[in-house]
């Protein structure tokens, strides 16, 4: 638990690899979670890597993640422009959080700049395509959780 890191994602990226791949590439979340699973290991992280299209999983999975985890990395994707319920089980979460985004969404539509989870996200990660995922698990494995 104390390592323990939850990376959560949310609608369509099961499509990822597939899915408008000008906007968000060609790996898919298989390849992501292959790379989480590679920076973790280096960072001497455990991680519980998760995707799914219904609001209600990614709720049940924050707060699961209360007695489960450390900190949470999630790319909350269009429920982070919509979802006050994704943000309030954050707001119940005590560890660290990080926001990712594989596009740099201040880009795109203006729908996209609003984000309801970065009102409780102790970072942001945008537009560093699925790179910003390794790039949090490291951050939290050099500053945010202690290793002894
Ligand atoms: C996304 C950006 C969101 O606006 C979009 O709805 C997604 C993916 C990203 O990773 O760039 O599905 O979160």
């Amino acid at each position: 638990m104390r390592r323990t890191v939850y990376v959560l994602n949310g609608p369509n990226l099961n499509l990822l690899g597939r899915r408008q791949p000008e906007i968000y590439g060609a790996k898919t979340l298989a390849d992501v979670e292959a790379e989480c699973r590679q920076a973790a290991e280096a960072a001497g992280l455990e991680i519980v890597f998760r995707q799914s299209n219904a609001e209600a999983d990614l709720i049940g999975w924050i707060h699961e993640a209360r007695d489960e985890a450390a900190a949470i990395v999630i790319n909350p994707a269009a429920y982070t422009h919509t979802s006050v319920a994704i943000l309030d089980a954050l707001q119940a979460f005590d560890g660290p959080v990080i926001e990712v985004h594989i596009s740099n969404v201040h880009r795109r539509e203006a729908f996209r700049h609003q984000s309801y989870v970065s009102l409780r996200a102790d970072a942001v990660i945008a537009g560093l395509g699925t790179a910003g995922y390794r790039m949090a698990l490291r951050y939290l494995g050099e500053h945010a959780l202690p290793s002894s």
